[in-house]
């Protein structure tokens, strides 16, 4: 797994099937020579496909349809969309195929995320509010909060692919209202505040821009943030407090972790007072 470092873990699929003692490994390249050059250091072969058919043979779509609390059902079969609706009048149905995209809902930091913004959109149900969504992939996060209720929500990602399959996942699930935009985060200057920040990154990146993050956040907004692993959590957890976010919730699913944090308006606004 070491060897894999460096790759774009969005683009990876590393697959164990049932009865074979080895792994079998696909990435998938956006040009000819980039696929050229996976294959001069890992070996392997080239399989031409179009961007959107992809999809690792043997990826897990879950087999049952994922059950978040009593508001949100994910499915990653769209031949179900319609009974599950039925089955769930009360709950937001949404489907995300498995694609190029990262975030089905399967996955435990995309899982925990989910199950933070029900707390928050629990929190805001009577208000109005909006929401940012930084590395979308799939759009899972923006998509169930635009359809849990959010006035209005914007999304990025800086891989073209995601964002045409996260528009895509929109119109499957006739959720409007979600600007999807290719930027990546680094560069991107925020040009409003937000009542909820989701950002499913990596540690590294969380560490960087959390000051901006801070800064795109509403007073007494909250930000989740997950992608990072049980030993990053404290890392991420100081850039936050440095930045001024308050620590609400840690959740753990195996070894990935995700953090609820609040914009301490009450303690900046006190800060400045007494200067
Ligand atoms: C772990 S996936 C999360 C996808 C989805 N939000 C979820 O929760 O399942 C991380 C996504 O962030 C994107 N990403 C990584 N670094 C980024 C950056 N610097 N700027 C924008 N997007 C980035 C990747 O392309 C990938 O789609």
């Amino acid at each position: 797994m070491e060897r894999l470092r460096g790759l774009d873990g969005s683009r990876l699929a590393v697959i164990q099937m049932a009865g074979a003692r080895g792994l079998r490994i696909e990435y998938y390249c956006l040009t000819r020579a980039e696929g050229e050059r996976i294959v001069g250091r890992f070996g392997g072969g080239l399989r031409p496909l179009r961007p959107e058919s992809w999809r690792p043979r043997g990826a897990p779509v879950a087999a049952k349809p994922l059950l978040f609390g009593d508001r949100l059902v994910v499915t990653g079969r769209e031949e179900e969309l319609a009974s599950l609706r039925a089955k769930y009048p009360q709950r937001v149905v949404l489907c995300i195929p498995a694609a190029l995209a990262f975030g089905t809902g399967e996955h435990a930091t995309t899982a925990m995320c989910l199950r933070l913004l029900l707390g928050g959109a629990g929190r805001r149900i009577a208000a109005r509010w909006n929401m940012l969504d930084l590395g979308t992939g799939s759009g899972v996060l923006a998509l169930a909060a635009r359809a849990l209720g959010a006035q209005g929500a914007m999304a990025l990602d800086y891989d073209p692919p995601c964002v045409r399959t996260a528009r895509e996942n929109g119109r499957l699930n006739g959720v409007r209202g979600v600007k999807f935009t290719v930027a990546d985060v680094h560069a991107w200057k925020p040009a409003q505040r937000w009542d909820v920040i989701t950002a499913n990154l990596f540690s590294i990146v969380l560490v960087r821009v959390m000051p901006k993050l801070r800064r795109a956040l509403a007073a007494d907004g909250d930000l989740i943030v997950s992608g990072l692993l049980a030993d990053q959590a404290d890392e991420v957890r100081a850039a936050a407090g440095s930045a001024g976010l308050e620590l609400v919730e840690i959740r753990r699913q195996g070894r990935w972790r995700a953090l609820h944090l609040r914009h301490r308006a009450k303690a900046v606004a006190k800060r400045r007072a007494t200067r």
